[in-house]
């Protein structure tokens, strides 16, 4: 996928985010309540690339910030990550009806102002939460879908990719609203998470 190509051509990021909060690409606009562009510093040394906003996310037009998103906060918190200092976005950037999984047609929609977002944070570290969005940076890096699919097998894996004229290192691990329901996971979750400040270069104590 040559993700320059798809790449939207905007002078900054204020106007990305209005791009994004008139869109009406695919069904979804029609459903959601507010859309969730993604918050947090623009020059965040580490991105976090979820699935798409919940209920409360439609509600308030944050991202992470219902109940899977506490205990996204709380998993960061624990290894040393301050939720402020993280870039958070999703694959897709409006609600699917009673949080089905994001289709298709919505995901590509969708792809332009993820693949910008990312070229403009220009983040040394990408965590992708849950299979969707495993499967999305790593397919756009050139990885066979089969390859990426399976969370299970990847999470806790650090793969170093160019998206674009970006050379990235992506994380993928479960998504915490997995572990809401399966607290072994929170473990885990925390285990990958806890490689990020080493891939930072600080290590411990840093
Ligand atoms: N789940 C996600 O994938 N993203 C959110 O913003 C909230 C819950």
């Amino acid at each position: 996928m040559d993700i320059i190509k798809i790449k939207i051509n905007v002078v900054g990021y204020d106007e990305l985010v209005n791009l994004m909060l008139n869109c009406t690409k695919c069904k979804l606009h029609k459903s959601r309540r507010r859309v969730v562009p993604g918050e947090g510093p623009l020059n965040a040394k580490i991105m976090i690339i979820g699935e798409a906003p919940g209920e409360r996310e439609d509600e308030e037009g944050r991202p992470f910030v219902g109940a899977a998103g506490q205990l996204l906060t709380k998993l960061l918190n624990n290894v040393g990550i301050r939720r402020e200092e993280v870039y958070i976005t999703n694959v897709v950037k409006c609600r699917p009806p009673n949080n089905r999984d994001p289709e298709p047609d919505e995901i590509e929609a969708c792809r332009p102002y993820l693949i910008t977002q990312i070229l403009m944070i220009r983040p040394q570290i990408i965590i992708c939460l849950g299979r969707h969005s495993a499967r999305e940076i790593l397919t756009m890096a050139g990885y066979p879908e089969k390859s990426v699919s399976n969370i299970s097998s990847i999470r806790g894996k650090v793969f170093n990719v160019k998206l674009g004229d970006l050379n990235v290192k992506v994380l993928p691990t479960y998504h915490p609203a997995a572990a809401l329901y399966n607290p072994r996971l929170r473990g885990v979750i925390e285990e990958d998470l806890r490689k990020v400040k080493t891939l930072l270069g600080k290590g411990e104590g840093g």
